[in-house]
């Protein structure tokens, strides 16, 4: 069963930034499954913001993100590793040790699922893609993938290209992390925003089924999973 909670958008961010706030402050040692995207970067400002106020502690936190674009270098501006750098890590006490990002090739791989296998996600943030991917997991991904290469589709690409100065620029493979290490979180997050995400959010909800076709409605299979939608994107439901 997914909880829906339907509010404005800053609501949505001080409601998921206190739930981060509580979280933290009962276990600092908490694991963090994060994303990237412009979903999540509100979200990401809250928490420097609760960091800076002294509310929160990233001192022993430990991070796993999602996906990485494949054959792109840590330091372009583009990766995944940047944003995250860039819009979390380097304004807040999290200690380097503590930040898994995945691979930029395929070798890196069975580490990465090697250190996930570890541990376990305390709480998995997502965003949902406009053809209903989470993470790099595109239509068609089966549901038992864990981490893996991935194809973008199409329609990924054309999304992402808002990023890169030109489209031929955007990368056409990731690595990310499979469904089924999303499903091993004990809790998940997922935003949604914007009138871009209203049809695939009202494909969600518009029945019970559960397909590959639609990566995302895995999680009506997942106990505790929160879908948070703005006006825009419920406005179909
Ligand atoms: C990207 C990321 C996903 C993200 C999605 C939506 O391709 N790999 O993790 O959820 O697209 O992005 P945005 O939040 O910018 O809409």
């Amino acid at each position: 069963m997914i909880k829906k909670v339907i509010k404005s958008k800053e609501e949505i961010y001080n409601d998921v930034l206190e739930v981060y706030v509580n979280e933290i402050n009962k276990n600092p040692e908490i694991v963090l499954g994060l994303a990237t995207g412009s979903t999540p970067e509100p979200l990401y400002k809250k928490l420097i913001e609760a960091y800076n106020d002294s509310k929160i502690s990233f001192s022993k936190v430990e991070t796993f993100n999602l996906d990485e674009y494949e054959g792109i270098k840590k330091e372009n501006e583009q990766s995944y590793y940047s944003f995250m750098n860039k819009n979390l890590f380097s304004k807040v006490d999290i200690k380097k040790e503590n930040i898994n990002m995945p691979p930029n090739k395929e070798e890196g791989i069975e580490e990465y699922e090697k250190k996930l296998n570890e541990k376990k996600i305390d709480i998995q943030l997502l965003g949902i893609g406009s053809n209903g991917h989470i993470a790099f997991n595109e239509p068609g991904t089966p549901f038992n993938t864990r981490t893996h290469k991935v194809k973008l589709a199409q329609k990924t690409i054309d999304d992402n290209s808002r990023f890169f100065d030109k489209k031929e620029d955007v990368p056409t493979e990731a690595i990310s992390m499979g469904l089924a290490n999303i499903m091993e979180a004990k809790k998940i997050i997922l935003i949604a925003i914007g009138e871009t995400k209203a049809e695939i959010i009202k494909e969600l909800f518009s029945n019970d089924n559960i397909s590959e076709q639609l990566p995302a409605s895995i999680l009506k299979k997942h106990e505790d999973v929160t879908i948070y939608m703005d006006q825009e994107a419920a406005k179909l439901i």
